[in-house]
């Protein structure tokens, strides 16, 4: 967990490309310790600005600093910041024992002392055995946890991330999320990680900045970013919702082709509002509580529940249903929800 100083400021940065602006006037402060997250889609900024602060790109604007010093006229490699690549390469000649030391050689620190931190390092992700093994010989686990040591073996005050998972496939994937917590608590380093996964980020970070079109959209812990979103790009993104757009009046929220519905005053100014599946409740079809009737659509199977789809008008409501109470595609249903289930929206 963070202990709350603010280790890494940055302090509106804003990177342009021609017409694209990757970064525009970001500020995020990253605390000693903590686990956080770049998440947004494809293109929206974070490799950029994760080589803004490892120093391999300059901001047009802004400022940068790591413990209150400036980080923009340091060079990358003299910056306590290591830096990740999204497509890491090992050297495919070098033992993982050599690879894992390569940085501390071309540093010229003493025999002894490379010797130790590398025993260190592969006794904590759990390679000791494989120290003399060709990255060939690994598997796309082993050879990702040979990148992590080879970047935490260098001691940085902060290590960014760049997708360190997105080549490995879905098991090791989660096997290797839960080893990356692990690591990160195990050798006291700061981390950003950059995804564009919301269940990783959401499993992994202490804190998310979710990322839009060089933006920084909302600025939260996972449960707060899941329990409430500010704006309909973060709520639709992180998790899977439905999003009604309308306004508030009369004490309820009017939505076009629903009518009005019940919503909370907290609803007042929003420009739409969510609702999380698991907050729908499907009832039968004359059921008194069913707030309006509809039509299971499709019906998606998810392992300990599934997921309905189902249309109210041309609205499409999605409900978290039960393993034992599937509907069947076609059938009536209510729909139902608590007042307090409804997620005010403020921005697009
Ligand atoms: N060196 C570059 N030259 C031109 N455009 C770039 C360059 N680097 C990034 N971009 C553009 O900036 C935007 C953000 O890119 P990037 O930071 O790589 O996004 P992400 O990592 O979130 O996918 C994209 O539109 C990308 O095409
Ligand atoms: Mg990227």
């Amino acid at each position: 967990m963070a202990d709350g100083n603010v280790l890494l400021d940055v302090s509106g940065v804003s990177r342009s490309f021609g017409d694209v602006r990757a970064l525009d006037d970001v500020s995020i402060q990253i605390r000693e310790n903590e686990f956080f997250a770049l998440l947004g889609p494809s293109g929206c900024g974070k490799t950029t600005l994760l080589r803004v602060i490892a120093g391999f790109e300059q901001p047009d604007a802004g400022t940068v600093t790591l413990d209150g010093v400036d980080l923009l006229p340091i060079p990358p490699e003299k910056r306590a910041v290591n830096l990740m690549f999204q497509s890491y390469a090992l050297f495919p000649h070098m033992t993982v024992e050599r690879n894992v030391s390569y940085g501390l050689v071309c540093e010229k620190l003493p025999r002894d002392e490379i010797r130790t931190r590398v025993d260190e390092v592969l006794q904590t992700v759990g390679l000791t055995d494989k120290r003399s093994a060709l990255p060939r010989e690994l598997s796309g686990g082993q050879r990702q946890r040979v990148a992590l040591a080879r970047a935490i073996v260098k001691r940085p005050r902060l290590l960014l991330l760049d997708e360190p998972l997105s080549a490995l496939d879905r098991k090791i994937r989660g096997e290797m999320q839960m080893e990356l917590k692990r690591l990160q608590h195990e050798v006291g380093i700061t981390f950003v990680v950059v995804t564009h996964d919301q269940d990783e980020a959401m499993s992994l970070a202490d804190r998310v900045a979710v990322m839009d079109q060089g933006v920084v959209r909302q600025l939260d812990a996972p449960l707060d970013l899941y329990r409430r979103p500010r704006s309909i790009f973060v709520a639709d993104f992180i998790g899977s919702s439905t999003i009604l757009r309308g306004s508030y009046s009369g004490g309820a929220w009017q939505s076009p082709g629903l009518g009005a519905i019940p919503a909370g005053p907290d609803c007042a100014d929003a420009l739409a509002v969510a609702l999380r599946p698991e907050s729908l409740a499907l009832l039968p079809p004359g059921d008194a509580a069913a707030i309006r009737r509809g039509t299971v659509q499709e019906v998606y199977f998810q392992g300990d529940h599934a997921l309905a789809l189902v249309s109210v008008g041309e609205v499409s409501f999605k409900a978290n249903v039960r393993d034992d109470e599937l509907p069947t595609r076609g059938s009536d249903v209510g729909v139902a929800w608590d007042t307090s289930a409804v997620i005010p929206l403020f921005e697009e």
